[in-house]
């Protein structure tokens, strides 16, 4: 969450680069932005609330003049979304700016110490206390990148910060412990920053920053100093060029590109090491035992794998939410896999269970999209995803083809990858066929119910996840009501709140569900329930039939996952919502 980024250059527009690279870094935050140059010797700081392009037309974050500077994009923690609390925050003298991504949690202590020696605070936020430190330190004639080595390790919690001085006006600092941040280089250029795909096309070497480090970065040479501050050579890696593409390709949202994308980045999935599937898959099977964690969607796509990993492999496994991870961390041993599973390689929730597993030590296995993920340097062994960039908040490619990351592992277990293989590339057809049976249907479908405040998903065995992976679409772009739970369920409770006209989304398959599944849904239609089904299979007791093409049993997540992700976005933009950028969420979720 937040997104920040540092630039040395020597052309003297350095804020059109800043903020074309907050602009590819907007998912990680769309609060409210601002940037920070050195102008002949003096620090200029423009910022204010509001996605980017408006807070730009109004304060002109990429006229500001200089050839030095920072920038952020904010996802509120602490402090609300207001203009003193956007970064970048200043010392008293207006000498040093900081930008941060994290939580300082120990700024109440230093916030009041500084103030007992006269620092002035603008803003309610964890991150001020920062430029007011390393104001005290370089007052002791300390240069910045001293001051940075003196700060860093009294501040509790998680951070990625950068800081620039009117003092050493062509230099950008910055370290990082539990956030990311990567150093890219080119032609007399330097670039710091959270996500290498910011620095897209810009860069020939890149560089991961290791907890504690600190990178000291001139247009012309960058250094690197570990936490004690002794110099460090770092290796340098080329940064990928798929990450380079990130732009909508004429579709309105990235979310619909990213939905039609599927049939291709479905197929990218089967793109696999077969031997690295045989050994992770030989980890799980020789493991005493096999935790998967993960949160939202990736958490989703683990509870189908599991079926998988039972019904194929005939390997049972727990799948922990991973903020939850830490309260079962006694049950970790050596004998112990973790499966991880994120797209950005970042969650926080999902680093500290890892960490702690480890630790335990547990053998660490991940399912990532995004390379060079702090995730990818705290696993064993790590398979990708190979879907691309996902920039709308919501995931949708990346769940499709996690799904097909367990069907391969699972079918490995069983020495059947290459079927495994062949089988997900035939489905690839079957997505776009549900993709071109369905996109007008559902949106025609959203104007009856787009008004409604509460929808509830049913399915049942392998489908139960696709059931909450739906409802948690639709109430997250478009902010309507939404629970998604196994059909069995929903006469314990949840069937008192069905009424006429209740939406109830039905997955209902003609698998080995189907049967049960569809005797629910008559139950909540005998209460008033409009049935929508997303089905292969057409019954009259639906109000309205969303069809999918008949597959086999195991692979029915894969089609019918996809009409929940159109209807979740017809729903949000019939509602007048952005879906890539829904309030108050963001795509990387850096914070505990
Ligand atoms: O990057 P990750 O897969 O670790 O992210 C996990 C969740 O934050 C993510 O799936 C979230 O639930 C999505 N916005 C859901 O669409």
């Amino acid at each position: 969450m937040c997104g920040i980024i540092g630039y040395c250059s020597k052309n003297g527009k350095a804020s059109q680069v800043i903020f074309e690279d907050l602009k590819r870094m907007e998912y990680r935050g769309y609060d409210s932005s601002g940037v920070a140059m050195i102008s002949d010797g003096k620090l200029l700081v423009k910022k204010g609330v509001g996605k980017l392009e408006e807070v730009n037309r109004k304060y002109k974050l990429d006229k500001i003049p200089g050839s030095v500077g920072i920038g952020h994009t904010r996802w509120a923690t602490h402090g609300g979304v207001t203009q003193i609390n956007t970064h970048p925050h200043c010392d008293c003298r207006n000498e040093i700016a900081v930008i941060h991504n994290g939580i300082v949690d120990n700024y109440q202590e230093l916030r009041k110490d500084l103030i007992k020696r006269k620092h002035r605070f603008l803003s309610e936020t964890d991150t001020e206390v920062i430029p007011h430190m390393l104001e005290d330190e370089m007052k002791r004639g300390r240069s910045l990148e001293e001051a940075v080595m003196a700060v860093a390790p009294r501040l509790e919690g998680s951070y990625a910060f950068l800081a620039i001085s009117t003092n050493e006006p062509g230099k950008v600092v910055g370290t990082r412990k539990g956030s990311p941040l990567v150093v890219g280089l080119g032609k007399n250029k330097a670039f710091a920053a959270s996500d290498s795909m910011a620095l897209a096309g810009q860069i020939d070497q890149l560089y991961m920053m290791g907890e504690g480090e600190i990178a000291v970065l001139t247009a012309d040479k960058t250094v690197f100093f570990d936490s004690t501050g002794r110099p460090i050579s770092k290796k340098a890696t080329k940064p990928d060029a798929v990450w380079n593409d990130n732009n909508k390709e004429g579709y309105e949202y990235f979310m619909l590109k990213e939905i039609m994308e599927q049939p291709d980045t479905l197929l990218a999935a089967t793109h696999q090491d077969k031997d690295v599937f045989t050994a992770v898959a030989l980890d799980v099977l020789r493991a005493d035992q096999i935790i998967v964690t993960a949160c939202g969607s990736s958490r989703y796509a683990a509870l189908v794998g599991r079926y998988l990993f039972s019904s194929v492999g005939k390997k049972f496994c727990e799948v922990v939410m991973a903020s939850e991870f830490q309260y079962f961390a006694e049950s970790v041993s050596r004998n112990t896999l973790v499966l991880a599973i994120s797209q950005s390689g970042e969650t926080l929730d999902v680093i500290d269970g890892v960490e702690l597993a480890r630790k335990a030590g547990a053998r660490i296995v991940s399912i990532i999209n995004r390379p060079q993920s702090l995730l990818g340097e705290l696993s064993h062994n790590v398979l990708y995803l190979n879907c691309g960039p996902e920039i709308g908040v919501a995931a949708t490619k990346s769940f499709l083809n996690q799904l097909a990351i367990f069907y391969l592992l699972a079918f490995s277990m069983v020495h059947s990858f290459d079927m495994a293989v062949d089988n997900i590339r035939k489905v690839s057809r079957q997505v776009a066929r549900a993709i071109d049976w369905n996109n007008d249907v559902i949106a025609g479908i959203t104007k009856e119910y787009h008004d409604k405040n509460d929808f509830y998903y049913i399915a049942r065995g392998i489908n139960f996840a696709i059931a909450s992976e739906g409802a948690l679409k639709l109430k997250e772009i478009s902010y309507i009501h939404a629970e998604g739970m196994p059909a069995g369920e929903l006469k314990h409770g949840t069937l008192s709140l069905i009424e006429e006209g209740t939406p109830v989304l039905v997955i209902c398959p003609g698998d080995f569900t189907y049967k049960e599944t569809l005797g629910n849904a008559i139950e909540a239609k005998a209460r008033g329930a409009r049935i929508i089904a997303v089905s292969d299979v057409n019954n009259e007791v639906y109000d309205h039939w969303i069809r999918i093409p008949r597959v086999h049993d195991l692979l029915y997540p894969m089609v019918s996952v996809v009409p929940l992700q159109l209807l979740a976005y017809h729903m949000a933009t019939r509602r007048g919502r952005n879906p890539d950028m829904p309030r108050n969420l963001a795509k990387s979720v850096t914070v505990r």
